[in-house]
């Protein structure tokens, strides 16, 4: 059977940051979706319809007069599996909020039923105007899923919250809602979440250290989804990856497991859920050289290691806020004594934790893969399987399994 290819209505809006919707573009097609764009008269002051016709291999109309015998907005509409706008600007947002149909991109988002993802740029004091305070909150209400913008220069000098997001994040989010429509309603509203992610890194000397290959991308995932369903969250960043913070998450970098222990339970005092999805060594040395260790002559000197806190244990047995829920992960590979689910359930019993995530890890299995599989175990015996998928995909099913333990 042939596989049908994803069908995403890229709509662009006219602000300085339509350039940035190439990349996204890019991304799209790349990863097998077929694209159309529909820009407004506006972003083609920045961008030229050839860029959008070359690298979408489809034609770039703006209003709904040409081609008007195939009534081009209800058969883009109809024909899309998800709507992208990227750069979505205030006079954008402020024309689908009120229901306007006065060119073809919107023309089109009224009759799309498919799940639709804005991505807003502009400047600060725009984002936080009123009216479009307003806007956001109704097509929010609505279910269209309204990206945080990201902060950071703006155009010219200044710098402030409203750049568009990091085209990565965007094509994240919209890969989501294709594997999954429903994955980000707004039932984290009003809570605190706090999330670590990364690998630790526990220092010999001033040079070397013992550490992991965690890329953090599960943790980001998780933070990323987390926001985009209404929590305020706390990123607790261990070594990653090259990525860029999620719009929206303060970020708070952790080293070394006592540096994460300390930033984790100092965020967590008034968290409502603790994910502890970080790498984080057993290990660490006993001493850190204050110098480069040399190589020297003699036969090198064993190294001595000491425990490192357990932190999901700690965080267990002496909450910071009595009744979070906390979740734990478990990178399992299997050995002699028992499959992955059978190590998973062990460790569930042995940590206490309310749910942990189990991974099969190993053959370039969950370690810096973009997708991820594996099961939920929760403490009140409940065992569901996650099957593979990306690792957004992933993270909004754990916290469906979180939202109905919450305090
Ligand atoms: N964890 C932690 N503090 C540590 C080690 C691990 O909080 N010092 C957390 C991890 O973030 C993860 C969970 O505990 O959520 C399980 O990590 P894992 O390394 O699989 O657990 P260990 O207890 O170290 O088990 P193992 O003997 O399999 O290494």
């Amino acid at each position: 059977m042939a596989e049908t290819v994803p069908e995403v209505l890229l709509g662009v809006a006219g602000g300085i940051a339509a350039y940035k919707s190439a990349e996204l573009l890019r991304r799209l097609t790349e990863s097998g979706h077929a694209v159309r764009v529909v820009p407004t008269e506006a972003a083609l002051e920045f961008v030229g319809a050839a860029t959008f016709e070359a690298l979408s291999g489809r034609p770039v109309a703006t209003g709904v007069f040409s081609d008007a015998h195939e009534v081009p907005h209800v058969a883009l509409g109809r024909r899309a599996d998800l709507v992208v706008v990227a750069p979505a600007t205030a006079d954008l947002m402020a024309r689908l909020a009120h229901g306007r149909s006065d060119d073809l991109l919107t023309a089109a988002l009224l009759t799309a039923r498919c799940p639709v993802l804005l991505a807003p740029a502009m400047h600060t004091e725009m984002w936080e105007h009123p009216a479009t305070r307003d806007n956001v909150a109704l097509l929010r209400a609505r279910g269209t899923v309204v990206l945080e913008p990201a902060s950071g220069r703006l155009t010219g000098a200044d710098t402030g919250k409203g750049r568009l997001p990091d085209p990565a994040e965007i094509f994240d989010v919209a890969r989501l809602l294709l594997e999954r429509p429903d994955a980000l309603p707004l039932d984290l509203a009003g809570r605190h979440v706090v999330v670590s992610a990364g690998g630790t890194r526990e220092n010999l000397d001033p040079v070397r250290y013992l550490g992991n290959r965690s890329s953090g991308r599960q943790g980001w995932a998780l933070a990323r989804v987390a926001a985009q369903r209404g929590a305020r969250v706390t990123l607790v960043a261990g070594h990653t990856a090259d990525l860029t913070v999620p719009a929206g998450v303060d970020l708070v970098p952790a080293g070394t497991a006592a540096a994460m222990e300390a930033a984790v339970r100092g965020a967590a005092t008034d968290a409502d859920v603790v994910v502890m999805a970080a790498a984080v060594a057993d290990f660490r040395p006993v001493a850190t050289a204050a110098d480069k260790i040399k190589r020297g002559s003699a036969e090198p000197e064993p190294l001595r290691l000491e425990q490192n806190p357990d932190i999901l244990a700690g965080l267990v047995h002496d909450p910071p806020r009595p009744g979070q829920v906390v979740v734990g992960f478990a990178a399992e590979t299997g050995d002699s004594e028992g499959g992955v689910l059978h190590h998973g359930r062990a460790k569930l019993a042995r940590k206490g934790c309310d749910l942990l995530v189990v991974n099969a890890v190993g053959d370039g299995k969950a370690f810096g893969t973009l997708d991820n599989a594996g099961w939920l175990l929760a403490r009140d015996g409940g065992e569901e399987e996650l099957p593979m998928g990306s690792k957004a995909l992933l993270a909004s099913r754990i916290w469906d399994a979180v939202t109905p333990r919450l305090p």
